[in-house]
């Protein structure tokens, strides 16, 4: 009987014994490495399954084999567009940290009245979100950037302990946010199968869980006890719950694990009691927590609140201290970064610092290093906190031998032997040598290729660093030219090949088509990180405009400047970088060679488009009555509209609230719309 005379039912029963089949000789592929098939007779099979399911998508669930074991290894993971970012969160590091929390969150709500925050276990591990589609999961991705992750949907699939399939009654749409991790047992025994079979151990469970999830071979991760814990929620069709509490509840009832105990508190006390009592019980739980996430318990609130930059203002870490050692310091070497900073580094013996080998510690800076008064042969306290750079904490002065003698920073840069200076206040001694340094220039080649910026796969550190002592780049634009003027040259260098080679070329290629976003924070322009990259890019839409505004505002009287400070995250030293940057020759000069190679995309902004505000400029002036200016800010911000500080010929809206004063009056004379808090809220209802 041809596969296409089957009914639904009939196709169903057939599909399940293809899938059984497959996955048997899958499994003996895979894990036994003894196939019972030839590869045709097995591709027969799998072909049957992939013309039965285009007849019926319906049976392309995520175990159908299809989705599973057999993709294409080699090729890495496709990308995942996250519905909804996933942010990361603040952090607290003390009970006066949590108390600000707790205070800015009242006052963007414009409350004192108490406010109710949930606090949960944060759990150690790796983010990743859950896509359920009438109730079937469909994909699962890791956070990535934040916007775009990776497809681990194979590899989540063979997670015993998430649920595959969602109860009847559950939205249409349902994202699962939370943290896979490995247990601390099945840590233990993964790493002594390790050691006995002569590989590599993993440093900490986290590392074991990474290194498991991201398995190109899904019967790898398979074979590693990996868990999950849900803690939030991403796109949802309908609402599930009105409170974080709410969440867990139903999280808890479609069968995900949620971390246990947690706790519903008003007040500072309630939320530092429930820090200290899981504290106590770190050591006994079965996984790694590295603090307390406290989050508002309403949703509404939480709505209200929205976010900032990548993380939400209506949730935090409150971290556990900082895991801590002793050692020795071997050396102390320079560093120099990408825009010229020199920072002491401290060489040290090699020490297990809560689960991670420790090798190097910052000393951050001159004043730094004085004040500690750190010296070769020094023993030292260091501490790790998290992804943090461990730090030398303090010398043990008494374990100090003798003779030994105080660091001085060099007045010249160990690399390019440019005088290296202090500039005002500044804490850091810089290279004055920009672009003639070559450790700079090394340095920012290496941003500009980095996973935030462009992301070239095959371009690590080790890579730049060659290609640079080699000649072959000298600015960013060089690396487009790779293929062209050494493209024969490198498939003969050593270690290279005409696959790797072209790989490379490949992986350049693929990016001569670039956001703006990722384009701004590839320029790697002092203190313009990715959050601030993404705020210009939304502001000023493209390239042009961007470099325009960013000439004008050269004068600080002007509107650009104006308009410059307002960003959220700019303050004027930040903006006096960026006009920096716009400002020099050579810098345009890099701009205008990449602008041959590359298309910069202009900004998308998939904030709202279609909103009454949209694209419009709103001025805020005065006190408003039931919102604060920053919730105000935020909401009209997330509605596609451009908030200014001053008012202009180009300002749509002035929104006035109580005792309003020339700005009020200056968009009287030149007739601009003014808009009571009424009418405002009336126009984005
Ligand atoms: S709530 C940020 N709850 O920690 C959006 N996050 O360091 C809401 N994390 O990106 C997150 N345990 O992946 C939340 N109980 C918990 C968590 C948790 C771990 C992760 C999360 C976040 C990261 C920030």
């Amino acid at each position: 009987m041809s596969l296409f005379n089957l009914d639904l039912e009939e196709a169903k029963a057939r599909h399940a014994k293809l899938s059984k089949e497959i996955k048997e000789h899958d499994a003996l592929y895979y894990q036994e490495d003894a196939p019972k098939v030839s590869d045709a007779e097995y591709d027969k099979l799998r072909q049957e399954i992939e013309t039965l399911e285009e007849k019926y998508p319906e049976l392309k669930t995520v175990d159908s084999p299809t989705q599973t074991v057999g993709a294409a290894p080699s090729k890495g993971f496709s990308k995942v567009t996250h519905a909804l970012p996933m942010l990361s969160l603040g952090n607290a590091f003390s009970d006066e940290d949590v108390q600000d929390f707790i205070d800015r969150v009242k006052r963007f709500l414009g409350t004192e009245e108490p406010i109710e925050f949930l606090g949960e276990q944060k759990i150690d591990g790796l983010s990743c979100s859950l896509r359920y589609e009438h109730g079937k999961l469909v994909q699962a991705a890791t956070r990535g950037d934040g916007s775009v992750g990776e497809n681990i949907t194979a590899n989540i699939s063979t997670i015993n302990s998430i649920p595959k399939e969602l109860p009847k009654d559950a939205p249409d749409i349902v994202e699962v946010r939370g943290e896979v991790y490995m247990a601390k047992s099945d840590f233990e025994t993964l790493n002594k199968t390790r050691a006995e079979n002569e590989e590599a151990v993993f440093a900490n469970p986290r590392n074991a869980a990474a290194g498991s999830l991201r398995q190109l071979d899904p019967s790898v991760t398979a074979k590693r006890t990996l868990k999950m814990f849900g803690y939030a929620l991403g796109e949802m069709s309908t609402p599930i719950a009105d409170t974080q509490e709410g969440i867990r509840a139903v999280l808890s009832k479609w069968g995900f694990d949620v971390p246990e105990p947690s706790v519903v508190t008003d007040n500072l006390d309630g939320l530092i009691a429930y820090y200290k009592k899981i504290e106590e019980l770190r050591p006994s739980l079965e996984y790694d927590i590295d603090g307390i996430v406290y989050k508002v318990n309403d949703l509404a609130l939480q709505e209200r609140l929205g976010q900032v930059s990548r993380a939400p203002r209506w949730a935090t870490a409150h971290k556990f201290p900082a895991e801590k050692a002793v050692t020795v310091v071997e050396g102390i070497d320079i560093q120099v970064g990408r825009t010229g900073a020199l920072t002491p580094v401290a060489r040290l013996t090699p020490v297990n610092v809560g689960g991670v080998m420790v090798s190097n510690a910052t000393l951050h800076n001159e004043d730094e290093i004085k004040r500690k008064d750190v010296r070769v042969g020094d023993t030292v306290k260091i501490q790790r906190a998290g992804d943090v750079i461990p730090q030398v904490l303090e010398v043990l002065k008494d374990k100090r031998p003798k003779g030994s003698v105080e660091f001085t920073m060099p007045d010249t840069c160990p690399e390019c032997g440019s005088l290296a200076i202090r500039e005002g206040d500044d804490v850091v001694k810089r290279c004055t040598g920009g672009l003639i340094c070559p450790a700079q220039m090394v340095e920012r080649l290496k941003h500009f290729v980095s996973k935030n910026a462009f992301d070239i796969d095959g371009m690590g550190d080790k890579v730049v660093r060659q290609f640079f002592e080699d000649g072959w780049i000298k600015s960013p634009a060089d690396i487009f030219k790779i293929e062209k003027n050494h493209g024969e040259e490198l498939k003969q260098k050593e270690g290279w090949g005409d696959l790797s080679a072209q790989n490379l070329f490949d992986a350049i290629n693929k990016k001569r088509v670039i956001g703006l976003d990722r384009f701004i924070y590839a320029l790697g322009i002092r203190q313009i990180g990715q959050a601030t990259a993404k705020r210009l890019a939304q502001v000023y839409g493209n390239l042009e405009k961007l470099k325009t505004a960013m000439v004008k505002a050269q004068d600080h009287e002007s509107e650009s400047y104006g308009d410059l400070i307002n960003i959220e995250d700019i303050g004027p030293a930040v903006a006096d970088d960026l006009i920096g940057f716009f400002a020099e020759e050579h810098n345009i000069d890099v701009l205008d060679s990449l602008l041959n190679e590359l298309k910069i995309e202009d900004y998308v902004d998939n904030r709202q488009s279609d909103t009454a505000v949209s694209g419009k400029t709103v001025v805020f002036t005065g006190t408003l009555e039931t919102l604060s200016r920053a919730e105000a800010k935020a909401q009209a911000e997330r509605l596609g509209a451009k908030v200014s500080g001053s008012v202009s010929k180009k300002t749509d809206y002035v929104v006035a609230g109580a005792d309003a004063g020339s700005k009020l009056k200056k968009a009287t004379e030149l007739g601009v719309t003014v808009l009571s808090e009424e009418e405002w809220k009336d126009l984005i209802a």
